[in-house]
């Protein structure tokens, strides 16, 4: 009995030393020929994470050759690296990140490497040396800012407001995020430069990625400046909330150009609905293309450093289109 305690006793002291998030599924076997792949993400903040979560899922399975051990760090950074240290313990034969922000990752990428586990980065880049980690695969954040900020260029020149003065809300992602850091950069770059006689931030705030934050930061901005002409918003789930703030304030949504991110299938039938003007994609659906890159590392072959996926702007010329493609719901 006394055996007993102390056994149940040992277990709960590894878990809380693990930090392993419960969402974090049971010990690693590389045996039986399966591949075991160790999965830091970010959370579920957002209709993006949530394909991108399902997409790992159903790609990673027995059937394809592969045990998915699934960590979910609720957008907190020290709980995604606790979930590395826990893979590294399992002994995983692949750890792949999508890491909450930029920096902080060289120490727990020495582990893996000292482990000899190989370190792919998927969906935003980390800020370390390049011998911590194989390959990064995901979205090239600035290209789909200046995409965005080029739609506007063009949607005001078609509309002949080329000269308009424009008083731009921007909602911010997680700060430090590749994500934000990127989106931001472009917008940031043409306001203070080609832009910088016309245009105006008038208030650029987090919210979060997700739509709660969205809605409480867009009717914080909305008490202090009522004309808004254009609202570039670094996620959908965000653009959505900033649009019921919007409604709340009595102020018509579709007299604002509203500049979106991702390309859920929610925020394509929006554009479709005149709700949204334009959103710039950014692609979840990572989890066969990371497949592919451990195949490859198996086999022995060489891999670029980095991928960028393929993405596009969409607006009312082409969502119509897109919308059976869009990801998500
Ligand atoms: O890193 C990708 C970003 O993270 C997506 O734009 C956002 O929706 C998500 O939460």
């Amino acid at each position: 009995m006394k055996k007993l305690i102390i056994l149940a006793m040992a277990a709960m002291l590894t878990a809380c030393a693990g930090g392993a998030p419960a969402s974090q599924s049971s010990a690693s076997n590389s045996g039986g020929g399966l591949i075991t792949v160790g999965f830091a993400q970010v959370g579920a903040e957002s209709g993006w994470r949530t394909a991108n979560t399902d997409s790992f899922k159903s790609y990673f399975t027995e059937a394809n050759g592969f045990n998915l051990i699934f960590s979910d760090a609720q957008q907190d950074q020290n709980k995604q690296i606790a979930a590395v240290r826990d893979f590294i313990t399992q002994g995983v034969d692949y750890i792949d990140i999508a890491p909450v922000t930029t920096t902080g990752w060289e120490t727990v990428l020495q582990e893996a490497k000292d482990a000899g586990i190989p370190v792919i980065i998927s969906d935003r880049k980390a800020d370390v040396s390049d011998d911590l980690y194989v390959t990064y695969i995901g979205g090239n954040f600035e290209q789909e800012g200046s995409d965005a900020i080029k739609w506007l260029e063009g949607y005001l020149a078609e509309n002949n407001r080329s000269d308009d003065e424009l008083n731009i809300v921007h909602l911010q992602g997680t700060i430090g995020a590749d994500a934000q850091i990127g989106r931001t950069k472009a917008l940031d770059t043409a306001v203070s430069g080609p832009h910088a006689d016309k245009w105006s931030i008038i208030a650029q705030q987090t919210g979060e990625f997700t739509e709660a934050r969205g809605q409480e930061v867009m009717e914080a901005i909305l008490k202090n400046n009522t004309k808004v002409d254009v609202v570039y918003s670094e996620n959908d789930d965000m653009t959505y909330g900033a649009i019921t703030a919007l409604k709340n304030a009595g102020i018509d949504h579709k007299d604002v150009i509203i500049i979106s991110f991702d390309g859920n299938k929610k925020a394509i039938q929006m554009i479709i609905d005149a709700d949204i003007d334009c959103v710039a994609e950014c692609n979840p659906l990572l989890g066969p293309q990371v497949g592919d890159i451990i195949k490859k590392i198996e086999a022995g072959d060489t891999l670029p450093k980095v991928t960028y996926s393929i993405e596009s702007v969409y607006d009312i010329k082409n969502a119509e289109a897109h919308l059976p493609d869009a990801f998500g719901s």
